[in-house]
């Protein structure tokens, strides 16, 4: 009589075992590279854009190389958030140097470009800083630099053209090769904002 071959429990707990352990090595294996990816992606705050300026200029993120780029999201409408960030951002660049200052290119981008009309941005950016750069966009163009920037913005409250958004409100500083070099909280104080600026000088 044939010896029976092993039976079929044992053969599928073998099975199973081998399974088991390419699960594992799988996990091995990819677990870091995902948590790679978080890395990357936590540095890939930013990137190229194409916006408009008040003068109605196509302008890149490349024509501010060389330079820091302090940039702000809001909008002209904001009744509290925006104007008391830019104030704290005017603050801060007052405290550079003219030498330091020159160094520095303030940006303001609108998340509202339904109403935030050249002449609407031009005067609203003109009463923080004489050389804060107001950018807008058509929805497209807003909606990408939005995504790069990571930077949340939606209609809330109100109807009618009379509407309030939500939006993160964050300073981006970014290097001369237009790379992320960090981010502040609005309610940074000036100083803070502005030994940041020298640090990245
Ligand atoms: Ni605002």
């Amino acid at each position: 009589m044939a010896k029976p071959a092993s039976p079929p429990p044992r053969r599928i707990a073998t099975a199973l075992a081998g399974l088991a352990a390419v699960l594992i090595l799988a996990a091995i294996a990819i677990v870091p590279r995902l948590m790679q990816m978080n890395e990357t992606s936590a540095a890939t705050i930013g990137g190229p854009f194409t916006l408009i300026d008040t003068t109605g200029k196509t302008v890149t993120d490349a024509d501010y190389r060389g330079k820091l780029m302090l940039i702000y999201f809001g909008y002209t409408f904001c009744p509290d958030v925006c104007p008391t960030s830019l104030g704290t951002m005017a603050q801060a660049l007052d405290q550079l140097t003219p030498a330091e200052r020159a160094q520095v290119v303030p940006i303001f981008i609108t998340v509202d470009p339904e109403r935030d009309s050249f002449d609407q941005l031009a005067q609203y950016v003109g009463n923080f800083a004489p050389d804060l750069i107001g950018l807008t966009g058509s929805r497209e163009q807003i909606n990408a630099v939005e995504t790069e920037y990571h930077v949340y913005a939606r209609k809330a409250e109100g109807s009618g053209p009379n509407y309030t958004m939500d939006h993160s409100s964050i300073f981006y500083l970014m290097g001369r090769d237009g790379q992320f070099v960090g981010h502040y909280a609005s309610g940074a104080a000036p100083k803070d904002l502005a030994a940041g600026l020298r640090k990245a000088l």
